[in-house]
């Protein structure tokens, strides 16, 4: 069952398989043949056949240069039949193959072969191959003849040399000749088989070249090839090479060359010095930006200072305690005009207050607030006392009623500078109420 599966697929996947096929490669599709006039045309095209398949017919065509396309023979059904024209030198070969003696240069053109066939389903085939065929018929140049030119233009050889250059022909093959020429140096050295291309083939001369007659021949062996029958045709060709005048040609091209490198070299030359000036250029500029920078930085960094050390100052400003607060009265009965000396000191930021003195001095300048409370123990005798900065009253207080045991505040706000001195002051001749007596002070903001 798996079996004949397979068997099916395999006849999908491989239909070529059973088909008719050629059995040789030469001459290809498309091939350029030369054949000489008198000269037999042998296509020797082979068909191979499996079993499975059946050829139907296989017809032979000649093209000719007016594109005139005839059948010259048939073979079916095991016939071979052949156009009148062609029938006494037309052979088939092995089916499918052609023999074609005689030729003349009317049988120039295309011959193609076309089989068709069909397998065991009836799938038809068609096999088909073409071949160009030239006839020739003595010396195939434009003119019947053999020459040698020169052409004394310098141009490099395969090889990068310089060299001038013979050419030997004109040919008309289509395709390449079917042989090569011999050339024969002034000095008799010969040598074969040099290039070919339209039309000629071509000796490449390079320095130092030799004076004399170069000639170019087609050798005797290769006479047939070239479709020479007879003495007529004249196979070689010379021409006498000045020396001197080909050197001179190399020389002068080789001059050139170097004169052209030269140009070149400078021109290189040119746009390196350019882009050494540019660079120089860039670099100058680089520098320029450079030293900016650092001049920027320096600015930069000064301004840094500066900000820091302003930060500095409002720091240190910020960090000012100073505040004081005392009470009690040392010299309770004092003099008019004595400093009162408050003597218990509660709070003393910044050690401004003097204690034993009862001066306050201030470490900075800037704006302080004080205030002072009191009274009088005596009786029927008013308290007065008096804020001074520095010796200038600039508060003072006096009890509303008198004693004994009134009492009375007084503040100020006041700007203060730095070094300068505040004290209460003792007015009339009276015992202070100590226990109530008190001395404040801060500092509101410094300068
Ligand atoms: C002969 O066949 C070649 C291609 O194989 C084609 O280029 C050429 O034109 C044909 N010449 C003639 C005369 O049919
Ligand atoms: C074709 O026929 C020739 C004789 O005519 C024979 O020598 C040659 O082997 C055959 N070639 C093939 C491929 O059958
Ligand atoms: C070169 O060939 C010319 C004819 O083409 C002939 O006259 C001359 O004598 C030859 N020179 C030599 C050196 O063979
Ligand atoms: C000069 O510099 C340019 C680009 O800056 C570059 O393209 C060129 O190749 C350079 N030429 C040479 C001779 O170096
Ligand atoms: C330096 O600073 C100036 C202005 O302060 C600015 O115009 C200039 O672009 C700066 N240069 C660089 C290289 O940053
Ligand atoms: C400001 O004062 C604080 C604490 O006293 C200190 O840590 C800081 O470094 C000071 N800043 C400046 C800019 O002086
Ligand atoms: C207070 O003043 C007296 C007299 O001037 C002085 O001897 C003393 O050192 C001062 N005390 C303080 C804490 O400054």
């Amino acid at each position: 069952m798996s079996s004949w599966i397979f068997f099916l697929l395999a006849l999908t996947i491989c239909p070529g398989a059973h088909s008719i096929r050629f059995a040789t490669t030469s001459p290809t599709d498309g091939e350029i043949l030369n054949v000489c006039v008198n000269d037999k045309l042998v296509l020797p095209w082979t068909l191979l056949l499996t079993s499975a398949d059946v050829l139907d017919d296989i017809k032979w065509y000649f093209t000719d240069h007016t594109q005139t396309k005839e059948m010259i023979a048939i073979s079916a059904n095991g016939m071979f039949l052949q156009v009148p024209a062609y029938a006494a030198r037309l052979h088939v070969l092995n089916t499918s193959g052609l023999e074609l003696s005689h030729m003349t240069a009317e049988d120039a053109g295309n011959y193609t072969m076309e089989a068709v066939s069909h397998d065991s389903s009836g799938k038809t085939t068609t096999m088909q191959r073409s071949v160009h065929v030239d006839v020739g018929g003595g010396l195939q140049t434009t003119d019947g003849e053999l020459h040698v030119t020169y052409n004394p233009t310098a141009v490099p050889d395969s090889t990068g040399q310089w060299s001038v250059q013979l050419d030997c022909g004109t040919f008309t093959f289509l395709a390449s000749p079917p042989f090569n020429v011999q050339w024969r140096f002034p000095s008799g050295r010969t040598i074969t088989g040099t290039s070919y291309k339209n039309g000629h083939f071509t000796l490449w001369l390079s320095a130092p070249v030799e004076g004399g007659n170069y000639t170019c021949r087609i050798p005797e062996e290769s006479s047939q090839n070239a479709c020479l029958h007879g003495d007529n045709d004249k196979a070689e060709a010379t021409l006498h090479v000045d020396g001197t005048e080909a050197r001179l040609v190399l020389l002068e091209a080789h001059q050139a060359a170097l004169q052209k490198q030269n140009d070149l070299l400078k021109t290189e030359n040119s746009h390196l010095k350019d882009n050494l000036t540019q660079q120089l250029r860039q670099q100058h500029l680089f520098q320029e930006e450079t030293s900016q920078l650092r001049d920027n930085l320096t600015h930069q960094q000064q301004a840094l200072q500066q900000t820091n050390t302003a930060l500095a100052q409002l720091n240190s400003t910020q960090g000012r305690h100073v505040s004081f607060h005392a009470r009690g009265l040392q010299n309770a009965g004092p003099s008019s005009g004595d400093t009162m000396i408050v003597p218990t000191v509660l709070t003393n930021e910044g050690n401004a207050y003097n204690s034993s003195t009862g001066y306050f001095t201030a470490p900075y300048s800037g704006t302080y607030f004080f205030a002072v409370t009191s009274g009088s123990l005596t009786t029927n005798k008013y308290a007065r006392f008096d804020l001074l900065v520095d010796g200038t009253l600039v508060a003072y207080g006096k009890t509303t009623d008198p004693g004994p045991g009134e009492s009375t505040s007084i503040h100020a706000v006041v700007h203060v500078a730095q070094g300068l001195r505040v004290w209460l002051r003792a007015g009339q001749s009276v015992d202070y109420y100590s226990s109530v007596t008190s001395f404040s002070g801060f500092l509101l903001y410094s300068d």
